[in-house]
């Protein structure tokens, strides 16, 4: 009982305190609605080519939308979608979908190449950015239980130098992975919550 009226009592002096915050969400809401059809309405994504939006970092996907508007990062369906958005509009959608729950994903992850890819992230100190379990921070993309087509892609294509907006932080740990690595390390990240 305590807690209940403690917990509406801290609600409400945030509320308070905060008014523009609360009225961006539903600003980001709106928004979001263009993205609902790819990234799915609340950033579950609804094919394993689209990315998890859920739960990511809102800094990183304000970046990411600013990259793809200013042109460093580039894909001829997701480029049109970012240019129309205004600053403000970048942050607010993405302060949207980092309030939204990431859903475990559906992908039927392989335990034996997943346990490769956990030995390929600890060789390759990939926690040293991302944190323990990929849980990412700031402009450090969280890829915890991320679509498995969609991480195995942008591995390739930081290898291949294709994705390039990492100041070359992800450009040059992909050289030294294989694809047999790329494919271990999509199971085991696919596999964490
Ligand atoms: C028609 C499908 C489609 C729509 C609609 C769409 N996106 Fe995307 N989005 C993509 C694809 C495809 C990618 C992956 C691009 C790549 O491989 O580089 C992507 C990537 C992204 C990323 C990068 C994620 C990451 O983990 O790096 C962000 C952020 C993003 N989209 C935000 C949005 C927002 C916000 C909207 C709505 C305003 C939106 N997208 C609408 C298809 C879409
Ligand atoms: C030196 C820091 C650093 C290390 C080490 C590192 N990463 Fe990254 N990683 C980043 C940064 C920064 C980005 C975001 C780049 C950007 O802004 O576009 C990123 C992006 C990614 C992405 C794309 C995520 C998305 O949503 O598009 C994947 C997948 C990824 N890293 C996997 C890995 C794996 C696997 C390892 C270890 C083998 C690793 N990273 C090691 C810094 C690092």
């Amino acid at each position: 009982m305590l807690n209940k009226y403690l917990v509406s009592a801290l609600i409400l002096a945030v509320a308070v305190l905060s008014p523009a915050a609360a009225q961006d969400l539903d600003a980001g809401k709106a928004k979001a609605q263009l993205c609902a059809p790819c990234h799915g309405a609340d950033g579950n994504s609804v094919a394993p080519i689209f990315p998890n939006l859920a739960g990511q970092n809102w800094r990183y996907i304000y970046m990411q939308l600013k990259d793809f508007k200013e042109g460093r990062r580039s894909n001829p369906v997701m480029t049109p979608m970012a240019e129309p958005l205004s600053k403000s509009e970048m942050i607010d959608v993405a302060n949207y979908f980092a309030a939204q729950t990431a859903k475990p994903s559906a992908f039927k992850v392989d335990e034996a190449k997943a346990k490769l890819g956990q030995a390929k992230a600890d060789e390759n100190l990939c926690a040293m950015c991302h944190l323990g379990g990929f849980k990412g921070q700031n402009e450090i993309p969280r890829v915890a239980g991320q679509q498995y087509d969609y991480v195995v892609q942008q591995l390739k294509n930081f290898k291949a130098r294709i994705r390039t907006n990492d100041a070359g932080n992800m450009t040059s740990v992909a050289q030294s992975l294989t694809e047999t690595d790329i494919e271990n390390l999509g199971h085991y990240i696919t596999s964490l919550r």
